[in-house]
């Protein structure tokens, strides 16, 4: 049976989830013991976390822990209050259990991010959810990096610089900015880990190429992948026929999340952890909806994966169902 949610409108389904997990009105999992492990020095009850955008406000962490996630990445947070794109711009194609997001990083900006952040870690400091928080500026100021991570390094684990969010139309993702805004980042991080999340690619030198410039920049590890954009449908594969895009002033827009990525993501584990041996911290996410899925990701060299699109359809039993399998 799918999630009862599906019948609402995506934001509101989105609001309603936020809401019971903020309000604990959610099942309570229990973590198997054997799925703790230490990873770029952190203690995970679960290797399994909540990818980014999902919890852009930090406003509902404690229900993540609840319900089996060992992880949560909050945010993408931003410097100033963002409208994001006009509604709307969440699309769920049920039959491919996959979603395209055209969001463009609304948020309520830094401030109340912090805020919650700081409560949450007032209140529940015996917590076993480790957090890491999501950041970017869609103009590439480098201050506001230096910003995001001053104000938040008190109060996250980790941070993920998303260096690849499709729905910005000014987001300059060229190898250059990306390197000087880990930099940026990691100068006022207070030593916690920064990590680069990438968008999907086949293409294998580009991809080492960037794995290699941003490591030198300073980036502890990885996370691949954020959303396919149109322009890159080609990497969703015959299967993607029958596939509209959702169109604004005529043209095709968001980026898609779901079953087809996972290829995607395990090519890009395998190669980025060949490429770089076994002690850089790699997050598989793209595609993951099963445990067989999970364990594939985890197969490919990842040491921890996320989820968001398999979650929107399956909920907490998708969270239930990933931890028993690997544990
Ligand atoms: C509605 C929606 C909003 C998203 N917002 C963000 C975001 O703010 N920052 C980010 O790094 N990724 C964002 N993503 C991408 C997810 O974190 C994830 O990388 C992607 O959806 C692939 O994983 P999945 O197939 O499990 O969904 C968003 C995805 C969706 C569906």
């Amino acid at each position: 049976m799918l999630n009862p949610l599906l019948l609402l409108p995506p934001e509101t389904a989105h609001k309603i989830a936020l809401f019971a997990c903020k309000y604990g009105l959610i099942p309570h999992a229990k973590k198997p013991e054997t799925l703790k492990k230490e990873v770029f020095g952190l203690q995970f009850s679960s290797p399994l976390g909540l990818s980014a955008g999902a919890d852009k406000e930090a406003a509902a962490l404690k229900g993540w822990g609840t319900i089996g996630f060992g992880f949560v990445e909050a945010g993408t947070v931003t410097v100033s209050p963002r409208n994001g794109n006009p509604q709307p711009r969440i699309w769920r194609q049920k039959k491919q259990k996959s979603v395209v997001n055209w969001m463009g990083l609304p948020g309520k900006g830094y401030h109340p991010f912090v805020n919650n952040l700081k409560r949450y870690r007032n209140n529940n400091q015996n917590s076993d959810l480790v957090i890491g928080v999501s950041i970017a500026s869609p103009e590439g100021v480098l201050s506001d990096f230096e910003k995001l991570a001053r104000e938040c390094a008190p109060y996250t684990d980790y941070f993920t610089l998303n260096a690849s969010c499709p729905n910005v139309a000014d987001h300059k993702d060229a190898l250059k900015n990306i390197t000087d805004q880990i930099k940026a980042t990691v100068k006022h991080a207070n030593n916690k880990a920064v990590l680069l999340k990438l968008g999907p690619t086949e293409d294998k030198d580009a991809l080492l190429q960037t794995l290699d410039q941003a490591t030198k920049a300073g980036a502890a590890g990885f996370v691949f992948t954020n959303t396919v954009p149109p322009t890159a449908k080609n990497l969703l594969g015959n299967n993607n026929q029958n596939f509209q895009w959702p169109k604004h002033d005529g043209e095709d827009v968001g980026g898609y999340s779901g079953p087809q990525l996972l290829d995607i993501t395990e090519f890009m584990v395998k190669t980025a952890r060949k490429h770089l041996g076994d002690d850089v911290p790699l997050m598989g996410v793209g595609g993951i909806q099963s445990g067989a899925d999970a364990q594939r990701i985890i197969d490919a060299g990842a040491d921890l994966i996320q989820i968001y699109t398999g979650f929107i359809y399956k909920g907490p039993k998708l969270v239930k169902e990933i931890n028993n399998a690997l544990a």
